[in-house]
């Protein structure tokens, strides 16, 4: 069996579990919500495109026993962002709705690899940490890996070359502080910065105007349509989708960090690898002394949060 659970059953929950079924991704789907005809309603309508699946697919809505025996459970309750708000201001709300969410999931999926995207996505990954007793490595952020999708979404379509091609992370908090370490980021095996100068002398990429890009990119959403869930919905299913296949792969996931690049105890996304049992290992991306400094600003902004909130 391929079980997931999903906690949450708005938009980002619904979608995540829609992708999953129509996918073939997961073969048995659990959706959780605090509005119970929410996620019974979800459910039923995911279930009944299951002529059209690629396989015979469960999907049900229950409670947390019936998160039993779950590969993985996706965190997406709490409030979503609104117009005008930061990712920041949502902390404590969502912290208090994972806290309450924490020990009943824990109870009866003891063995998952626990995908969080609630936002802020880096505090409650930590926080995550600090209220569970769920090994370090079965705890996952999506972090950046929408961020990065963003990105190369841009450089694709600048450089004109398919996203395969395109090699470039967004490291840090999932949120204002974030960067891009263009040292690291490769058309191929070429630097970007030297791939647009082949193509494009004397019109180098404007690095800060991309990173807003990629920062503004959620807002700019939520201005025109109120949420975003689509594209974060298929980086949640990629991570689903690796551990599932146990093929190991590089992505910008929220982890813990323990003194790499200078940066200690706080959740942030640098280059992980994950595998069938969550995350396997970083990789030691030979970062300039510019990015390493960005790097640890950013866990400083994420520490100030930390600091203000609380959790239990
Ligand atoms: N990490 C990312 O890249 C990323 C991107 C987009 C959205 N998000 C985040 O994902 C989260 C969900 O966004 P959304 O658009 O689906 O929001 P939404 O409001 O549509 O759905 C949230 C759901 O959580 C449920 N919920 C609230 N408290 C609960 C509880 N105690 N137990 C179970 N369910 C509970 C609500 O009933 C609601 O159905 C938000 O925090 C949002 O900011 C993250």
């Amino acid at each position: 069996m391929r079980k997931v659970t999903i906690i949450g059953a708005g938009n980002v929950g619904a979608t995540i579990a829609y992708t999953l079924a129509v996918e073939g991704v997961a073969n048995e789907i659990v959706i959780i919500d605090i509005k119970t005809e929410k996620a019974e309603g979800e459910a039923i309508d995911i279930a009944q495109g299951g002529l059209f699946f690629r396989e015979d697919v469960k999907i049900t809505s229950g409670d947390y026993a019936d998160a039993a025996d779950s590969d993985i459970v996706v965190i997406t309750s709490g409030m979503a962002r609104k117009p005008g708000m930061t990712r920041l201001d949502l902390a404590q709300t969502n912290i208090n709705i994972l806290c309450s969410i924490a020990p009943q999931i824990t109870k009866y999926a003891p063995d998952a690899v626990y995908v969080i995207v609630s936002n802020p996505v880096d505090v409650m990954t930590y926080v995550f940490h600090k209220v569970t007793n769920i090994p370090e490595n079965r705890i996952i952020g999506s972090g950046n890996t929408l961020d990065t999708a963003r990105l190369r979404y841009w450089l694709s379509n600048n450089f004109q070359i398919s996203q395969q091609n395109v090699h470039a992370y967004v490291f840090g908090e999932h949120g204002d502080s974030s960067f891009v370490p263009w040292s690291q980021a490769s058309i191929c095996t070429t630097n970007v910065d030297e791939y647009q100068e082949y193509l494009n002398p004397g019109n180098p990429i404007d690095h800060a105007a991309v990173e807003e890009y990629v920062r503004k990119s959620g807002g700019e959403i939520i201005k025109r349509k109120g949420a975003t869930f689509y594209a974060v919905a298929c980086a949640a299913v990629d991570i689903c989708k690796i551990i599932f296949s146990g093929i190991e792969t590089a992505l910008a996931v929220s982890t813990m960090m323990h003194g790499e690049y200078g940066v200690d105890d706080v959740c942030l996304s640098v280059l992980s690898i994950v595998d069938e049992n969550g995350i396997k290992g970083k990789i030691p991306a030979k970062l300039t002394k510019e990015e390493e400094e960005k790097l640890q600003h950013s866990a400083k902004c994420l520490r100030n949060v930390i600091d203000q909130i609380t959790y239990q």
